[in-house]
């Protein structure tokens, strides 16, 4: 299939549509950042130091090797071991009581200033109108000084007893840190002091925060040091380290006819028009960074929601969970497609395995969502934990709600034409997040050990 003009500058309309240039390359507007800082929030990002009983790094579920996230369709927090399906569960005083109830995801290109809306549910948010500049779970609590969306989400996952703070056993909390996490109303203000005093004990870690932030007054004793900082270096590394925007599409937008497979270009054509992706899939990341329900099987524990009289907590309403408002029940975030093929498992509970599971969800989502195949869930196995794994998908009347919900029917596209979509999901794949292995550091600043 040779190229079509014609359906270049459709492409090229669609972006422009959508406020993307492909030639301005976004990177003017990117924040820039020095070595120092970027350099700083590799270290912290691998570093165990920032969770309450020191066991559990963000890459513990961010990892290079797993395309940024940790290859599981839950997550396991902290008390668990090894990456991947070897994660384990953790044993004794340290053993797991729930999964993360979301897909952990990739993170790639958030960076990019057109990302202002993180998490599945969109719950930490740019807004100019809030005194942080964020919106957040955190509300007024959120400090100032945090230089873009991705900081102010680096303030969370420390304050989440389950992902990194530490659990509360028989009423007795391991560490300070939990302690604070779990008081009722939770004191993130104090979780995020601690942290900070952590950093100020390392010698190493006020050498490199000094380089990293000199016009911050940061002592040799550290004074000056705020989990902020840390936040805004983290920040740093993640939009530096995982920009992926020179896969074959890009090329072929930039005018490499054999950039992309005949197979690639058919997908393409397809994902703009009969397949209707682009109506959510949208622009040069493949976002519209907005909501939709399409229908997703609900794994895990829930995030606490309940419907129909249930009072166990199973559901995830998703966006309605930030907005208050039902019509927003079971909408999720649209992901970029970007890398899409090193990111599965994939959507909000990771209920699909592969690329040609979820492409074929499209096929007739509700339909999909009732003969869905747990088999593919990729979940360390525990008993207790495994007893919640499918509460809503074996329940025919939760299950009906979640489809009553859809946004998406029926897709034109045929059985046939799967293969090809997956082909141009494929050519999203820039080569240099294939091996990202070298980020990886071999030591941290703690001196914590970095692999378990
Ligand atoms: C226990 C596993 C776990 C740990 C540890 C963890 N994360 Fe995450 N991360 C997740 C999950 C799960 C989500 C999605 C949660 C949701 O949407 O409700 C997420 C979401 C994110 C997002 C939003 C991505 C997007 O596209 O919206 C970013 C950025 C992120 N994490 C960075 C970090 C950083 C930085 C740390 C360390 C400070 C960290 N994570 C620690 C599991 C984890
Ligand atoms: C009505 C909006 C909408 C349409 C149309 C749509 N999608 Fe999606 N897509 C979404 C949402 C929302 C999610 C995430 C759902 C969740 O997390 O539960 C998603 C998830 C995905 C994912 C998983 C990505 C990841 O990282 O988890 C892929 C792949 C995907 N869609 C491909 C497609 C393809 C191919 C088409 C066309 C056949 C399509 N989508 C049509 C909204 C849409």
């Amino acid at each position: 299939m040779t190229k079509d003009p014609r359906f270049c500058r459709l492409i090229m309309a669609q972006l422009m549509l959508t406020g993307n240039s492909i030639f301005a390359k976004d990177s003017a507007d990117e924040p820039t950042h020095s070595d120092a800082q970027v350099e700083l929030g590799r270290f912290l990002f691998f570093d165990k130091i920032l969770s309450g009983n020191q066991n559990i790094s963000c890459a513990s579920c961010h990892h290079p090797l797993v395309g940024t996230g940790d290859g599981l369709s839950l997550s396991i927090g902290e008390g668990g071991r090894g990456l991947g399906m070897t994660r384990d569960t953790g044993s004794g005083d340290d053993a797991v009581v729930e999964r993360v109830p979301r897909n952990s995801p990739a993170l790639f290109n958030l960076g990019k200033p057109e990302f202002e809306r993180l998490f599945h549910d969109g719950r930490v948010a740019v807004n100019p109108e809030h005194p942080s500049g964020f919106d957040s779970a955190a509300g007024m609590l959120l400090p100032n000084g945090l230089e873009n969306v991705l900081a102010a989400q680096a303030m969370f996952p420390v304050t989440s007893p389950g992902e990194m703070a530490g659990q509360i056993h028989e009423g007795v909390a391991e560490n300070d840190i939990a302690a604070a996490a779990n008081a009722v109303p939770a004191d993130i203000v104090s979780v995020w002091a601690l942290l900070a005093e952590r950093l100020k004990a390392i010698q190493e870690y006020i050498d490199l925060f000094q380089s990293a932030y000199p016009n911050n007054n940061i002592g040799n004793d550290g004074t000056g040091i705020t989990f902020v900082l840390a936040a805004n270096a983290i920040a740093a590394y993640e939009a530096h380290s995982w920009r992926a925007d020179n896969s074959p599409f890009d090329r072929y937008l930039h005018g490499d006819d054999d950039a992309m497979s005949d197979s690639a270009k058919k997908g393409m054509a397809l994902f703009f028009t009969t397949g209707a992706c682009v109506r959510c899939h949208s622009g040069l990341y493949q976002t519209d960074h907005d909501f939709h329900a399409i229908a997703m099987p609900q794994i895990g524990p829930g995030k606490g929601d309940n419907s129909l009289g249930y009072q166990d907590g199973r559901e995830d309403f998703g966006r309605e969970q930030v907005t208050q408002d039902p019509a927003d029940r079971f909408k999720f975030r649209t992901p970029s497609l970007r890398n899409v093929e090193l990111t599965a498992p994939y959507v909000h509970a990771g209920a699909y395995a592969t690329l040609d599971g979820i492409v074929r969800h499209y096929l007739d989502p509700v339909d999909a969502l009732n003969s869905y195949d747990a088999e593919q869930l990729m979940l360390p196995s525990h008993p207790d934990l495994d007893a919640l794994d499918l509460v809503v998908m074996s329940d025919p009347n939760r299950c009906a709600a979640i489809a009553d919900a859809t946004d998406v029917r029926r897709t034109l596209l045929l059985d046939r034409q799967i293969g090809d979509v997956v082909e141009f999901l494929r050519a999203l794949t820039d080569p240099n997040s294939v091996n990202l292995g070298v980020d990886i550091p071999s030591h941290v600043l703690s001196g914590l050990p970095v692999f378990e």
